[in-house]
């Protein structure tokens, strides 16, 4: 019999580890031989720990399941929600990058293997540099941390660059409220990660690479630190990456848990060991990033998306998307929402569509008021703007964005105007204070909010103009995005501000 119990750190939060001892113990007792499985998770936060039992080939899921429901579970008792790829959440998707979260041990590199993985990175052994940049570029590949921006032509700036040593550096500092793909595909799948910076490097010249892994993720540390042992045994890493004669090696690396170290001048500064600070732009990280030499920052997604690109081909996943974006986006949903959890799929979705159909509206059952798209950053959405396509440009449109994909939702007992308040709090907290529109202007933001919870209605000019300064004089996208949050607030959710005599806000 083999069962799948999941060793991700939100199921293991909702007591797999506990399940997956209970199934030791019983099975034991029972005299039966159970192969126990720890497997990434599906992404159905809700249905965690889901346990899978594995029947004529089919996966059949129980979930949530508690460590006194193993019994029933042995003795075929406990209600079963049927072959897990067709729970309506999961089948709906269009799995690229997560195809392989789940289904396998995330350190068995031959499960790996049998399930489409290294073909990718073998195809590129195959291919000039000038090939693999231009097989990303038309892949219509975006950055998948939050900015967008083209991939292929960020790693054709480092191909391009002349210099002795080129880094690959994997930003996994993910830390954006209501975010966790970057966490969930390291611990359920790490040999992603680990091939498409192989395959970054094949492409740009560089022999090394960097992940900048928060500590706040201790299993995924642990998990991507066994798997690069395991790929590097294996050949998959080294002086000879799979027999090519060519070398690409790479570590994790720590970082302390600054918002702002998810920025990529300022993650590069942590790195170096230095203070992490933001650094202007230019010169690009692309030119003159880690240690001074030419480095492609990519996010966690970004570059676990690379593998099937090569298996599959550019085409395969250029054809999915909606305008500009291109393939598939890992939404986060998180937040008063039934259904919490990963969901991949082609761009284009509705935002309405996401929350309502997909996530099941709110847990508590009232209305949805407000959802904050991509991060504490992001805008919040209202409910009449959830016809808007999930796209950059289409976002951008509507004056949010999709930043790295986190929605978080809320429903009508939210007071925007204390979430307001919470993004300027976050940005003093938070700041690096290398400008004075972020340093400044966030305290002077949350004085200024808690003049209109005050009642002073002339306040809100204030803070208007206040923001507009932010978001032109501020150096990076902590300052210059906090206003997102505080206008679209303010904006859309215009009564939440209308105080009189209010209690200023604690
Ligand atoms: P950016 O627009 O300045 O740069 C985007 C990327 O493109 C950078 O890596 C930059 O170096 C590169 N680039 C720009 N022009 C280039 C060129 N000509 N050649 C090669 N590379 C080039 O945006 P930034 O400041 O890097 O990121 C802002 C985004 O980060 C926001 O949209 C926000 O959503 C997101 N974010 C994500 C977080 C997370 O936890 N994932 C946390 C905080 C913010
Ligand atoms: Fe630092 Fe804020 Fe300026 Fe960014 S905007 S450089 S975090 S002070």
């Amino acid at each position: 019999m083999r069962i799948y119990v999941p060793m991700d750190s939100a199921a293991v939060a909702l007591g797999a580890d506990e399940v997956a001892q209970a199934i030791t113990r019983e099975a034991q007792a029972r005299g039966i031989e159970v192969q126990l499985i720890r497997n990434g998770t599906r992404g159905m936060v809700w249905l965690e720990p889901l346990v899978e039992i594995e029947e004529d080939g089919r996966r059949i899921g129980y979930g949530p399941v508690a460590a006194g429901d193993v019994p029933a579970l042995l003795d075929g008792k406990l209600d079963s929600l049927g072959p897990v790829e067709e729970i309506p959440f999961f089948a709906r998707q269009t799995r690229l990058t997560f195809a392989r979260c789940g289904l396998i041990d995330p350190l068995d590199l031959d499960a790996y293997a049998a399930h489409g993985g290294l073909a990718g990175l073998r195809r590129a052994i195959g291919m000039t540099p000038q090939e693999i940049v231009a097989e990303v570029t038309a892949s219509g590949l975006r950055g998948r941390g939050g900015a967008g921006f083209p991939t292929g032509i960020k790693w054709k700036t480092v191909m391009e660059a002349e210099a002795p040593q080129k880094y690959i550096v994997c930003n996994a500092d993910e830390g954006d409220s209501g975010t966790f793909a970057d966490r969930m595909i390291i611990e359920g799948d790490p040999f992603v990660l680990i091939e498409g910076m192989a395959i970054a490097g094949l492409g740009v010249g560089a022999t090394r690479g960097y992940v900048y892994l928060r500590s706040e993720y201790p299993v995924a540390i642990r998990v991507l630190e066994a798997a690069i042992r395991i790929a590097r045994e294996r050949g998959v890493l080294g002086a000879d990456v799979l027999g090519s004669g060519r070398a690409f090696d790479m570590e994790v690396r720590m970082g302390a848990g600054a918002y702002v170290c998810g920025e990529e001048t300022s993650l590069l500064n942590s790195l170096e060991g230095k203070r992490g600070v933001v650094r202007a732009k230019p010169p690009l990280p692309a030119l003159e990033g880690f240690l001074g030499r030419p480095t492609v920052v990519n996010n966690v997604i970004s570059l676990a998306t690379v593998p099937v690109i090569f298996e599959k081909g550019a085409q395969h996943y250029a054809d999915f998307g909606l305008g500009r974006s291109r393939g598939t986006v890992t939404l986060q949903i998180a937040g008063n929402v039934r259904h919490g959890g990963l969901f991949e799929t082609a761009f284009g979705l509705s935002l309405g569509e996401v929350v309502n159909d997909i996530g099941g509206g709110t847990a508590s059952g009232r209305p949805v008021k407000a959802v904050q798209v991509g991060g504490p950053l992001g805008a919040y959405m209202p409910v009449e703007k959830f016809d808007t396509p999930i796209g950059y440009e289409e976002f951008d449109s509507q004056g949010g964005l999709i930043g790295h994909a986190g929605l978080v939702v809320f429903d009508d007992t939210a007071d925007m105007l204390r979430m307001a308040r919470f993004a300027m709090e976050f940005c003093a907290v938070e700041s690096c204070g290398k400008c004075t529109p972020c340093r400044i202007g966030a305290v002077r933001g949350v004085e200024t909010i808690d003049r209109i919870a005050e009642g002073d209605g002339q306040a809100v000019e204030l803070l208007t103009d206040l923001c507009a300064t932010m978001k032109e004089g501020s150096l990076c996208a902590l300052g210059g995005f906090t206003p997102y949050p505080v206008m679209s607030a303010l904006t859309h959710f215009p009564d939440d501000f209308a105080c009189e005599r209010k209690e200023a806000a604690e």
